[in-house]
């Protein structure tokens, strides 16, 4: 391939710079107190809490070790991902995106309009608990969320389920943790999760012969309410720093996962903790292969601040949204390469 399409290039303001700022990085937080629940001292617990606050506050974003999910698992499906998208992409399109299907084979994703420098395939978590969902079909069902998998390679349905169990169970965990940092109940969102329209997402960047222009992924923010990104070991995610607004790179870490507040958080937590943006370089050596699992409730959830968080002083600063209907709209749109900005949470936010 000569020169990118016009379609990737980034506007001058948004291109990437090829030097990059690795200073105060994004923090990094050890798990390992919470593996071993027997034997954690409360000092120890609360510690961990703390650091997490203080990630999600400052950053929005934190890099977690020793977090329980088997290197094995994910060894399994990023070699099932680099199988597949080795085929051709004939072969790819037959488990394509489309106007009935969200889910599936996609290669020409736009974020603001820009198109992106990738390749993807998306699945929602299968959940048993789905099948006996307890509650009457409403016209926020995701009724065209079924799962297309690949003839080839064979596993790739049973791998993809496998590790989606590990990211929920290590979703809860954070969960937990970020609960307790905002002086909640452990268990304060898990209900939110009981018929999870979670999914996961299967990243591939090509290399690029401009990558000083295009963007694996241009600048966004996450809309569910977290994030789980395992990234292999070229890199090329950068995050906006809120203390300066500068693109800071994340230093891959092996065997690390990625953490991020995406808005349903920032707007249970009433701005507490905000979702900030993000975007993924390309080089024009490398290709790149990460997998984002997207952490997300039940379709007819109302999402809305907690009312732990709000009082007289400090009053709801979003209106309710059902989360359904926002990401059945998100979806069409970005389907339609419309501008995703619009339908962001600040359309719910009441004026101050
Ligand atoms: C995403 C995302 C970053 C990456 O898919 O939402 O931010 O490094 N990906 O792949
Ligand atoms: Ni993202």
């Amino acid at each position: 391939m000569g020169e990118v399409d016009p379609a990737f290039i980034q506007e001058p303001e948004h291109r990437p710079r090829i030097s990059y700022i690795e200073g105060k990085g994004v923090p990094l937080i050890d798990l390992s107190p919470i593996l071993s629940s027997s034997n954690v001292s409360a000092i120890e617990f609360e510690g961990l809490v703390k650091q997490v606050g203080d990630a999600c506050k400052e950053w929005g974003f934190f890099q977690v070790i020793n977090h329980g999910v088997p290197l094995e698992m994910r060894e399994k499906i990023d070699g099932a991902s680099r199988k597949f998208f080795a085929q051709s992409l004939e072969e790819k399109r037959k488990v394509r995106r489309n106007e009935k299907e969200v889910s599936g084979y996609y290669d020409t994703e736009h974020t603001k309009n820009v198109r992106d420098w990738k390749e993807v395939f998306d699945f929602t978590i299968e959940e048993p608990t789905i099948a006996s969902a307890s509650h009457e079909p409403d016209d926020t069902e995701l009724t065209e969320w079924n799962n297309q998998w690949p003839e080839y390679p064979p596993d790739l349905r049973e791998i993809c389920q496998e590790y989606g169990q590990e990211m929920v169970k290590l979703a809860y965990k954070l969960m937990e943790l970020i609960a307790r940092s905002l002086g909640l109940p452990a268990d304060r969102f898990h209900g939110f999760f009981k018929d999870q329209t979670s999914f996961i997402r299967l990243n591939h960047y090509p290399p690029c012969p401009n990558p000083e222009l295009a963007l694996g992924v241009g600048r966004h923010k996450d809309g569910g309410a977290l994030t789980i990104l395992a990234e292999d070991d070229v890199g090329g995610l950068e995050v906006k720093r809120k203390t300066d607004g500068e693109w800071v790179r994340v230093k891959p870490t092996p065997d690390a996962y990625i953490i991020n507040v995406g808005d349903i958080i920032q707007v249970w937590s009433n701005d507490r903790y905000e979702s900030l943006e993000h975007r993924a370089m390309v080089n024009s050596e490398k290709e790149r292969f990460s997998f984002p699992f997207f952490f997300n409730p039940a379709h007819y959830t109302l999402i809305k601040p907690l009312e732990e968080l709000t009082n007289e002083q400090n009053p709801a600063k979003y209106r309710a949204y059902n989360w359904g209907k926002f990401m059945n709209n998100r979806k069409r749109s970005d389907f339609q390469k419309l501008n995703v900005e619009n339908l962001q949470i600040y359309h719910f936010k009441i004026s101050e």
